[in-house]
């Protein structure tokens, strides 16, 4: 298999808002992120993701960007980014940052341009069209409720927007358009980043005709997504980004992508092809979702997400890359979502961590996440930021007729904003967060749970991560070794084999509370314990294991 230092790599997700607030106005800040620098050296990062950090109205904190080669105010300037790269660079650490093309924000010049008439120059850089029979152009519903069409009374036409009203679709059918993104590109590599991680990538091709989606329901809107989702020209338009662009540099690539499935993911990342380095998947983030989607819960069965994982693993092993996450600054925490964020807390969150960093791809820490941060409860749905939660609990509660609990429950349960609560530093005042008022709700629970904490604890789940993390340097099967599935049947524990040259290792990760007897595959007679979340287990494995509530162990041999 192919080497590449970012197979060997393990990234960390800042979602600077939410990261370090270095001048008290409640907001999280590029100084900020400098100052935690030597904390995320110590751990043994070796990427770090900026989500982004444009100039934007914050629509959706960022990801609506109305000036691609500007500094959002709030995070300082870019002299600030600057010396922020520098810094870690001279850590030996690297940089990738958000690259958000799929739409802009309404306020980006070429938008203001664009919607003033038929003929501006920049009128083909967006998806504009005329209203059919009195309403919108087809019947597509956005990511964040409602149409996802915007009608503009200056030149009486709809504007295309997938997420939020504020957030104008990118017409990539524009040669011109395309070219000023590349070229935006380029700048920013020629700054010295270390590649991107691209927003909703595979949306940026559309169907050509963007018909009516099928609504057996007769719906006001429907998801328009088998138009939209890994589109007919998207295979050419990375590639010619590849070409124009990515080629020329040595960097990390992760396309951000619902919808792709493994075969698309074949596509996307086999280095043949020429497009991207990896993609994140979303199949596993929807295993605990109901026919009604995200907001439909759904208990997790542990078999479907060992089918899932399997799947990926096996289909992408020497073909292209997976990168391995269970949470970002869109979904829940892991800890509560996968493991039991009361009782066993530290025992689950690091047998996640060993679980996901013992697979085959490139791991990515979401912040907080290793020092087991957990979903946040606000009594009141006015504590909550995210656009997306407001407009849905608009959609289904104010105006529609759903129970205000059962929608306050799927919040608790799937709302963006758990991951997005500050950071949590030490256990003075808003977690070291901030000295002014946090732009959201620390979590009640900093106290408790805080990096200071974590630091100074040798058992802590902070340093556990930093040794998964030290294990990968030292082992190249676990970046690079095959995966076989075992114990398929097994309702509770998850358990894999990774073999590389002749060497072998086994995972065995119990994602329940209960207490197990676990029996070793004939193989493995004789490894060697390698990492385990119960500081008692020691040496050569024996036969049969009992494991214990959330134990997790692996063995070399
Ligand atoms: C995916 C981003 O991760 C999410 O935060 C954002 O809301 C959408 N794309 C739209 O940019």
């Amino acid at each position: 298999m192919n080497k590449q230092w970012w197979k060997e790599s393990v990234v960390y997700q800042v979602y600077p808002r939410s990261f370090n607030d270095s001048n008290g106005d409640g907001i999280g800040d590029i100084n900020g992120i400098t100052e935690k620098l030597d904390y995320l050296k110590n751990l043994g990062i070796d990427v770090i993701w900026l989500s982004p950090v444009y100039k934007s109205p914050n629509d959706d904190n960022g990801y609506d960007i109305s000036d691609y080669k500007h500094i959002m105010d709030e995070f300082g300037t870019m002299a600030d980014w600057e010396e922020l790269l520098t810094e870690i660079h001279s850590r030996d650490m690297k940089l990738i940052m958000d690259l958000v093309v799929n739409h802009s924000s309404d306020e980006h010049a070429w938008f203001l341009e664009s919607r003033k008439s038929k003929d501006n120059p920049y009128r083909d850089y967006y998806i504009w069209r005329p209203g059919k029979d009195g309403r919108e152009p087809n019947n597509w519903e956005a990511t964040f409720s409602g149409s996802a069409w915007k009608y503009d009374e200056a030149t009486d036409e709809y504007f295309l927007h997938l997420f939020s009203k504020k957030q104008p679709d990118l017409n990539w059918e524009s040669e011109k358009l395309r070219n000023e993104v590349y070229d935006m590109m380029k700048w920013w590599l020629d700054k010295g980043i270390d590649g991107f991680r691209m927003d909703v990538i595979n949306f940026i091709s559309k169907e050509e005709g963007l018909p009516d989606a099928p609504n057996p329901e007769g719906k006001k809107y429907v998801s328009g997504g088998q138009y939209f989702v890994n589109g007919p020209k998207i295979h050419d338009y990375l590639q010619e980004m590849h070409q124009e662009v990515l080629s020329k540099y040595d960097i990390l690539t992760v396309g951000e992508m619902p919808g792709a499935s493994v075969e698309d993911a074949k596509l996307y990342t086999d280095p043949s092809r020429a497009e991207v380095n990896m993609v994140f998947t979303f199949e596993h983030m929807d295993l605990d979702s109901g026919p009604g989607g995200k907001w439909n819960l759904k208990p997790l069965q542990l078999r479907d997400l060992k089918e899932n994982i399997t799947k990926w693993q096996t289909g992408l092993h020497g073909v292209g890359w997976n990168s391995l996450y269970m949470n970002n600054h869109d979904q829940p925490r892991m800890v509560s979502r996968f493991g039991d964020d009361k009782t066993y807390r530290v025992e689950s969150a690091k047998m996640l961590g060993t679980f996901l960093h013992m697979l085959q791809g490139t791991p990515y820490v979401y912040q907080g996440e290793e020092i087991g941060m957990t979903n946040i409860r606000f009594d009141s749905i006015d504590d909550y930021r995210d656009i997306e939660i407001l407009n849905m609990y608009k959609e289904k509660v104010v105006e529609g007729n759903e129970p205000h609990d059962k929608v306050m429950e799927s919040i608790y349960v799937k709302g963006r904003d758990n991951a997005r609560t500050p950071m949590q530093w030490d256990a003075s005042e808003n977690a070291g967060f901030t000295t002014g008022t946090p732009w959201i709700q620390v979590n009640p629970n900093y106290p408790e749970i805080n990096a200071e904490q974590a630091v100074n604890d040798e058992n802590s789940i902070y340093h556990y991560y930093r040794k998964l993390i030290q294990l990968r340097k030292e082992n190249p099967i676990i970046v690079y070794g095959e995966y076989t599935l075992l114990d398929e049947e097994n309702e509770k524990v998850y358990s894999y084999l990774r073999t590389y040259n002749n060497q072998k290792l086994l995972v065995v990760t119990n994602f329940s509370a209960e207490e197990l007897e676990y029996v070793i595959p004939a193989e493995f007679t004789g490894g060697e314990l390698l990492i385990g979340n119960y500081s008692d287990v020691k040496g050569k494995v024996e036969k049969k294991i009992q494991l214990r509530p959330y134990e997790a162990v692996v063995y070399i041999g």
